[in-house]
């Protein structure tokens, strides 16, 4: 499969047969790593890395697999001139001279379009605020892994599905021939415009979608649970005190473990309020006087939980988006 020079900005863009590829050549680059055989054919490639959001996982994951690939990496965030003195247009066309490939982690969708419009190199979303394609590889990866299959399975998404994370989670679903459930309040649904492409993909994946506010009715025989934070990045604060409202029946907690299939996962793109025990965590806990929100502690750290084995999986997968699109042999 040649995937060189192809922009990877939302699943959308990428057949089941291309999704796969990235999840095969992922495991064969996990494997390589674990046996120490080297993969740095890449040597003398430079790529961007541009982080207009914080981020622990994705930047590390890009760092690691390119230097795994002999790529070296320039990382791009306050101080930069980037959407305040200069537009994403003309720095694209900058960075596209000097680097073979450019990641971006942004707000509006549109400014990683304008990126790759301009760019005449890979661009690779690194989130923005529709989607997270990266992070479904490694989540397809994990449950692909874990399941040996990933047609067929159930996956259930409690909380915000309107931004990255459930609308990303529909499509790859879609594509890849998962039953995908969305259960939160209505409000929280993905767009109507999506659940229609999504339909469309799932005539011929043989996967589903489907939204519901009913519990019981999502979790009956589910083989993963999923869930992300009730509040995105770049969201102002004043939406928290709807949020935990809205979202607090739909926390991920043991109750709602057991009502899935005794061999169900849980699942969390992380960070996580699993406690509160971060900073930010506990600010919010002592404001809105909640000690868990999305999901419990009990939940992430029990032996159902997949959350450290999808994080480390960004890296293999982030490593496959990279040198595909690179041209890696
Ligand atoms: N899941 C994820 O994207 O994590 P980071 O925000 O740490 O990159
Ligand atoms: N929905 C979250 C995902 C973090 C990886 C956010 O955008 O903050």
């Amino acid at each position: 499969m040649n995937l060189k020079n192809r922009n990877f900005l939302t699943l959308k863009d990428f057949s089941p047969e291309e999704i796969t590829f990235f999840l095969d050549l992922a495991a064969d680059f996990k494997e390589k790593k674990k046996k120490n055989i080297p993969v740095n054919t890449l040597k003398g490639k430079n790529i961007a890395l541009i982080f207009e959001k914080p981020s622990t996982r994705t930047r590390c994951a890009f760092e690691v697999a390119a230097h795994d690939l002999g790529i070296c990496t320039t990382y791009l965030a306050e101080g930069s001139q980037i959407g305040d003195k200069e537009s994403i247009a003309d720095t694209a066309r900058v960075l596209g001279r000097m680097y073979e490939g450019i990641e971006y982690r942004g707000f509006e969708h549109s400014n990683v379009e304008e990126l790759a419009k301009y760019a005449g190199v890979p661009v690779w979303n690194g989130l923005t605020n529709e989607f997270h394609p990266t992070q479904m590889l490694a989540d397809m990866l994990t449950i692909r892994e874990h399941f040996g299959i990933l047609k067929g399975l159930k996956l259930v998404y409690f909380g915000d599905a309107r931004y990255n994370i459930g609308n990303s989670l529909s499509i790859v679903c879609s594509k890849l021939g998962l039953h995908f459930v969305v259960c939160a309040p209505e409000k929280y649904f993905p767009a109507e415009s999506l659940i229609d492409e999504c339909r469309e993909w799932c005539k011929t994946s043989g996967g589903t979608i489907k939204c519901t506010t009913n519990i019981e009715d999502a979790t009956k025989d589910a083989d993963i649970i999923y869930t992300d934070v009730w509040v995105s990045m770049g969201e102002p604060d004043e939406v928290w005190a709807e949020r935990i409202k809205d979202l607090k029946p739909y926390q991920v907690n043991a109750a709602v473990m057991k009502k899935a299939k005794k061999t169900a996962i849980f699942m969390h793109d992380l960070p996580s309020f699993h406690n509160l025990e971060t900073k930010i965590g506990y600010e919010i806990g002592k404001k809105f006087n909640v000690t868990e929100m999305e999901v419990t502690d009990e939940v992430f750290e029990s032996p159902q939980s997949l959350v450290f084995e999808g994080a480390e999986n960004r890296m293999h997968t982030i490593k496959a988006v990279i040198a595909a699109t690179l041209g890696w042999k």
